[in-house]
């Protein structure tokens, strides 16, 4: 029998019982799975996006990330105009074909000032620029993508509502809704990127698994999936806004459990771009990037920031890459790449049968 009729018809009962098993026999038949499945749709070239943390400011206050706005611990930083080019300029000599520019939500950061900039990166250099800034007003997103910008990423983080209200405050009473907005990001000319933790404090399998039938469902270029690690200037990290759900349904924010997210996401979303995640390359700093490409993902985000910066975005503790240089990540990740038989992308890695 071919071994992925197994996995023909992955429903909501299928996914579940997929993410409870553990029978190393059948987890091995499911990693082939997405392992083939990887390579038939997306190939065994492996994306570089580079990752340009350009602000660790944030207005908001999430309850498990460290870069939340009442992290007074935290000292905070945004770059200049010339050190967000000044690392453009290094992804194109490594021959990266994206940046990536990540920050809080940092209305530091306005409309007009970033505009520019992506003005400039897209007469300047061949980049495709992909922004990952929270949830801005519907002008800003409207103004970048007029200024060339090509992606955004917004993690779901959860397709709980009760959940995701627990953990996200509103801001300046603005209802949050994420999936929304990554319609309205498609709607505007945007390929949008979405994603989830794995074992957020309170998440059930029920509601993982449904998290992964809302990638199939919402279409995504790029799916980022991690595991949820505890910060303890977090309230999730102090063990509060948390909800009372049994043993048996909390998903475990283990690295085994992130590999049959990815997995199953994989065979869910055959074309769309997954990477191996900074978090679980955080959790198994020997092996987990090669693992999670091992296991259905296709991308991997070398880090860019300038080194001075690295560890002041901390939204998790202990977060790999935080003491590299941008040229030892990118001589880290071609050796793992290659050593598990890969090859690195070029070019800005667009969808296959995308425009
Ligand atoms: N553990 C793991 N991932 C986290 N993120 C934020 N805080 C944490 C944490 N404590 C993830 C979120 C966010 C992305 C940028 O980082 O999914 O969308
Ligand atoms: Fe940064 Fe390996 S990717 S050190």
């Amino acid at each position: 029998m071919n071994i992925l009729d197994d996995f023909a018809c992955l429903n909501t009962a299928a996914i579940l019982a997929w993410l409870r098993e553990e029978d190393p026999e059948r987890l091995k038949s499911l990693w082939k799975a997405a392992d083939s499945v990887r390579k038939a749709n997306v190939g065994d070239e492996v994306h570089l996006r580079g990752l340009i943390e350009i602000s660790s400011y944030c207005c908001r206050l999430c309850g498990y990330c460290g870069l939340r706005a009442d992290n007074k611990g935290l000292e905070r930083y945004r770059l200049s105009e010339d050190e967000i080019m000044t690392c453009a300029r290094q992804a194109v000599d490594y021959g990266y074909g994206t940046v990536v520019m990540q920050a809080g939500e940092d209305y530091g950061i306005t409309c007009e000032w970033l505009a520019a900039i992506i003005g400039r990166l897209k007469a300047e250099t061949p980049l495709a620029v992909t922004l990952s800034l929270g949830e801005r007003p519907d002008e800003d997103l409207v103004a970048w993508r007029e200024a060339g910008a090509n992606r955004y990423l917004l993690r779901f983080e959860t397709s709980d509502a009760d959940l995701y209200a627990l953990i996200h405050p509103t801001h300046a009473g603005r209802l949050s809704d994420r999936i929304a907005m990554l319609r309205r990001l498609r709607e505007l000319g945007y390929e949008p990127g979405s994603g989830v933790m794995v074992g957020i404090p309170g998440q059930t399998y029920a509601n993982l698994a449904r998290d992964l039938e809302t990638f199939r469902a919402l279409d995504l270029d790029m799916i980022g999936i991690g595991p949820y690690l505890s910060h303890p200037a977090t309230p999730l990290g102090q063990g509060e806004w948390t909800r009372e759900v049994t043993p048996e349904d909390q998903v475990p924010n283990s690295e085994m459990m992130t590999y049959k997210a990815v997995a199953l996401t994989r065979l869910l979303c055959p074309q769309s771009n997954i990477p191996s995640t900074t978090a679980l390359a955080t959790i198994n700093k020997a092996r987990g990037r090669e693992l999670g490409l091992m296991r259905g993902a296709n991308i991997v985000m070398p880090n860019l920031t300038p080194p001075k910066y690295r560890a002041l975005y901390e939204i998790y503790p202990a977060k790999a890459c935080i003491d590299e240089t941008a040229q030892e990540c990118r001589a880290c990740l071609h050796g793992r790449i290659a050593s598990i038989g890969r090859t690195v992308g070029k070019g800005p890695g667009q969808r296959i049968g995308k425009g």
